[in-house]
C-alpha cells in the first residue's frame, strides 16, 4: 500500500523548540500505518530546488532532537515563495511569485499536506497558499510571542528565561561600580521579551514599544533611585522601543526577500539620549541578540512545542486545513490562519502584566 506523505517545513528566524515540535508530529505520525514524513530543507526553498532536498523523517534521524536548539531543517526569512528573489535576464535579482509553481511542484511530488512552522510571516505565507488550495497547517513558532490567536508561541519562554539570566549577571556587575545598565533585548514591535524580563529580573525601567518614553522620566527614575541611596540601575529596553518624539532604531539592511527591517541599536540611543538630558551616571550597554535565540528550550518550552507537534499531525488527519495549531486557556486547541495572522499581538497596556510591572515600582518612562 502506498504511503500518504505530509511535508514539515520552518521558516523564519530560528527558535528553541523547532525541534520538539518536529519530532512530535513524526512519533505521532508512526501511530498510523498509512502516513510518511518528510522535511523540506531551507524553508519553501527544499521544494523549489531544481532538485528538491526534502529529506525523509523517522525515528531514528529525529530521536533526541527535542533538546536541541535550532531546527534540523534549517530555515531563512528570505523564502517567501510568493516573492522569491531570483536573478533576472540582466543578472539582477527581483522579486517573484512561484506560489503556483510551488503548488504544483508538491503535488507531483505526492504531498498531501503540509505542515508550516513559523511566525507572522510564515503564517501569512500559508494563509496565501491555503487559499490558493494547498493544504496547510501553521505552528506558531516565535520568541517575539507577536502571534494572535495563541497565548503563547513557543520559543518565547526560553528567551525570557536566557534575557532573565543576562540581566541577573548585570545586576551584579551594576552594583559593584553604581552604574546604569541598559539590556537590549530582541521582540521586535512587541515588548513580551523586554517586560517579562523587566519583571522576572527586578529591572528598575523597562522600554517597550507599545509605550513610547520620555527621556526626561526615564532621568527621574534614575536619580530618584541614586538619591535612595541604591546607587545603580537596571533598563530593559526591547529592541522596537522608542522615545515619545523618535523613530525606532534599525540596522541597514538590503537584503531581498526579507519581509522585516531589521531592529536594532536602541541600547546605544538610550545612553546618548540619557547623557544629553543630564543623567550623570556611569552608563553601560549590552545588546543581547541571537543569544536569545540559541540553545537548548526550557522544559515548558519542549513540552508546548511537543503538543503542537502532535495537534498539528492530528489536525491533519481531522482535515483542518488553513487552520493554526493554538494554545488557550491552558489547553491545545486552532484558530483560522486568517485569525492568527489578522493582527499583531502586541502588549495590552491595560492587562495585569503591565500592572504588575507598575505595581513593583517598574517605570516605563510614561
Ligand atoms: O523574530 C525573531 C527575531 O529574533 C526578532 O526578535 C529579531 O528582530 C529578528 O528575528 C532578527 O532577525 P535576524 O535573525 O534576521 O537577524
Amino acid at each position: 500500500m502506498s504511503k500518504k506523505k505530509v511535508l514539515v517545513l520552518t521558516g523564519g528566524g530560528d527558535c528553541p523548540g523547532l525541534n520538539a515540535v518536529i519530532r512530535g508530529i513524526v512519533k505521532r505520525a508512526k501511530k498510523e500505518d498509512d502516513w510518511k514524513v518528510y522535511g523540506s530543507i531551507e524553508a519553501f526553498n527544499g521544494v523549489l530546488k531544481d532538485s528538491p532536498e526534502i529529506v525523509e523523517l523517522n525515528n531514528k534521524n529525529t530521536a533526541g532532537i527535542h533538546v536541541k536548539g535550532g531546527t534540523i531543517l534549517k530555515t531563512t526569512n528570505k523564502g517567501n515563495p510568493l516573492k522569491f528573489p531570483v536573478k533576472n535576464d540582466s543578472g539582477e535579482m527581483e522579486e517573484v511569485d512561484l506560489s503556483d509553481e510551488l503548488i504544483n511542484k508538491l503535488k507531483d511530488l505526492g504531498f498531501e499536506a503540509v505542515i508550516n512552522i513559523g511566525g507572522d510571516g510564515s503564517q501569512t505565507i500559508s494563509k496565501a497558499l491555503y487559499d490558493k488550495g494547498l493544504n496547510i497547517i501553521g505552528v506558531p513558532k516565535t520568541i517575539d510571542n507577536d502571534l494572535s490567536g495563541t497565548d503563547f508561541t513557543f520559543g518565547f519562554r526560553t528567551a525570557v528565561q536566557i534575557a532573565t539570566d543576562s540581566f541577573d549577571k548585570l545586576v551584579s556587575t551594576a552594583e559593584s561600580h553604581h552604574r546604569v545598565m541598559i539590556m537590549e533585548v530582541m521582540g521586535r514591535d512587541a515588548g513580551w521579551i523586554a517586560l517579562h524580563t523587566a519583571i522576572g529580573g527586578g529591572a528598575e525601567v523597562c522600554l517597550i514599544p507599545e509605550i513610547p518614553y520620555d527621556i526626561n522620566k526615564v532621568v527621574e527614575r534614575i536619580n530618584k533611585r541614586y538619591r535612595k541611596g541604591r546607587g545603580f540601575v537596571n533598563i530593559v529596553v526591547a529592541e522596537g522601543a522608542k522615545p515619545k518624539e523618535g523613530t525606532v532604531s534599525t540596522i541597514e539592511n538590503d537584503e531581498l526577500g526579507r519581509g522585516h527591517v531589521r531592529l536594532g541599536g536602541i541600547a546605544y540611543q538610550l545612553s546618548q539620549q540619557l547623557k544629553d538630558a543630564g543623567c550623570k551616571a556611569d552608563i553601560r550597554e549590552t545588546v543581547l541578540g541571537h543569544i536569545q535565540r540559541g540553545g537548548t528550550p526550557i522544559a515548558f518550552d519542549r513540552v508546548l512545542a511537543t503538543m503542537f507537534g502532535v495537534k498539528a499531525f492530528e489536525m491533519i488527519l481531522e482535515g483542518k486545513f488553513g487552520e493554526m495549531v493554538a494554545y488557550r486557556n491552558n489547553d491545545i486547541c486552532s484558530v483560522s490562519l486568517e485569525e492568527a495572522v489578522s493582527q499583531y499581538n502586541y502588549v495590552k497596556t491595560d492587562s495585569f502584566v503591565i500592572n504588575t510591572a507598575r505595581g513593583v515600582g517598574i517605570s516605563f518612562g510614561d
